[in-house]
């Protein structure tokens, strides 16, 4: 079996859906291996959008299975809105959906807890998407978990009520004014659970072991970016999964030595949402500029996404932390029309200058060097083939591959499937 891995390399939000939606016809598995509905995957095609947040972005073509593997967390609610969302689309996903058993489960007083503890930190908060990501794995990791493999058990609500009650008691620890029904969670979360349990739950390592047999093709879709991994992300801004490449083969149980192709996305510039340091932002016109024309606002949570120029710094790192074989450069087509562009190429970190991201990058500690480019004005969003790009587009490009020594695959000209470039 050849698994590649397809993983966003800054804060998220690179166009990853887009990407695997592209790739998926390669495959005969699409599997997702950490996050839940705190990741939103934009997908355009056929002059509609489409954004999802748990289920694998191959789920519109039909010959592939998509996996939701171990290492998610599923909000059923959430999961039943996307389902319904799809039924409205006339698509087919009962036979292509797969679930695993140890995936875990988002109750709704977790979605509390992420709540109580956001408003408890006051201005130090993380800018949690607040879907209960936090709490879920807390639990996991605390070993309290409920898994999807629960639902098949008897007695699963009376765990369902023995953890609830306990996160009760914790969200009245907290010293914050949090006003909620939680009977009328509980009526929303249960009616979800019913239609989840229509799904077909599955032992997603030995599925996955025995497509490796059968020589099956398997693409991992990573959520979130790299520089939210819990462990080599802006800690604590960060979220709370392994982004990334060792997380797919915990959040999948798949071997390292099964790993083929790392695919690295990154937009030609950078985007942050949420709370901590970012190097390279702009709080200027040309920000403003990559906000509008990018059009950045959360996929899942519609907040407007923090702007700035590329950080090559951090890149280079992301490429490291991942061992990426491939890369993908997303949004060209926003920075037409900047007459001069920017990359990051170096920090001045506490007066010396360094080429790697060290252990605090507040801006307190960390100033950008950059690099200057010609930009290009020629409207990219038609384009189809390398040969058409700018020279100076072509040279932003090559001095990035030069930089990472790493080839710039695929260039994304717009959001809709057939706007991009393969190189
Ligand atoms: P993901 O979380 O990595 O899947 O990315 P999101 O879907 O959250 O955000 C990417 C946004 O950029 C979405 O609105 C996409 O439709 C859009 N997008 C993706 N690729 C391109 C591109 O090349 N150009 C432009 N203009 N938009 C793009
Ligand atoms: P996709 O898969 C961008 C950010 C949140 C917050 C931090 C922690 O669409 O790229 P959490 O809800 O996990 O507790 O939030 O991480 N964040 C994302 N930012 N894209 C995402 O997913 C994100 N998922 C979480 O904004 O700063
Ligand atoms: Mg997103």
């Amino acid at each position: 079996m050849a698994v590649d891995l397809l993983l966003g390399l800054q804060w998220g939000d690179e166009g990853k859906g887009k990407i695997v939606d592209v790739l998926t016809s390669n495959y005969n598995i699409i599997a997702r291996f950490q996050g839940g509905p705190n990741a939103g995957h934009t997908l355009v095609f056929n002059g509609l959008k489409h954004v999802l947040h748990t289920i694998p972005s191959g789920i519109f073509h039909e010959n592939a299975k998509n996996l939701v593997g171990n290492g998610v967390v599923i909000d059923p609610v959430i999961f039943k809105k996307e389902l319904d969302k799809l039924d409205s689309q006339g698509v087919d996903y009962k036979k292509s959906l797969i679930i695993s058993r140890k995936a875990h489960l988002i109750l709704p007083t977790h979605r509390l807890l992420d709540a109580a503890s956001e408003a408890s930190k006051g201005k130090a908060k993380i800018g949690s998407t607040l879907k209960g990501i936090g709490p879920t794995y807390m639990d996991k990791t605390g070993r309290n978990g409920i898994r999807i493999g629960d639902l098949e058990m008897e007695n699963w609500k009376q765990k369902y009520r023995n953890l609830a009650n306990k996160h009760q008691s914790m969200i009245s620890f907290y010293d914050v004014d949090l006003q909620y029904d939680l009977e009328e969670l509980e009526s929303e979360f249960f009616e979800a659970v019913k239609i989840l349990k229509s799904l077909e739950f599955i032992d997603s390592e030995e599925y996955l072991h025995q497509a490796e047999k059968a020589n099956k093709s398997v693409l991992a879709e990573g959520a979130q970016g790299s520089l939210l991994d819990i462990d080599f992300g802006t800690y604590p801004f960060v979220t709370s999964s392994n982004t990334t490449a060792a997380g797919a083969c915990t959040g999948l149980g798949i071997s390292p030595g099964s790993v083929q192709e790392v695919f690295g996305i990154f937009k030609a510039y950078t985007t942050r949402v949420g709370s901590g340091p970012f190097p390279t932002e702009l709080f200027d016109e040309n920000g403003k500029t990559m906000a509008r024309i990018g059009c950045e606002f959360g996929a899942t949570t519609g907040r407007p996404r923090r702007c700035g120029w590329l950080d090559l710094v951090a890149l280079r790192y992301a490429c490291q932390v991942n061992g990426v074989t491939q890369l993908m450069m997303m949004k060209a087509d926003v920075l037409s029309g900047f007459k001069t562009l920017k990359i990051c190429t170096s920090y001045n970190y506490k007066g010396e200058v360094i080429e790697h991201l060290p252990y605090n990058i507040d801006s307190e500690n960390v100033e950008p060097i950059y690099t200057e480019f010609e930009g290009w004005s020629e409207d990219l969003t038609a384009m189809e083939k390398d040969s058409s790009l700018p020279v100076s587009l072509i040279n932003y490009i090559e001095f990035l591959e030069n930089e990472l020594k790493i080839p710039i695959k695929i260039v994304s000209v717009g959001p809709d499937r057939k706007q991009t470039i393969f190189r």
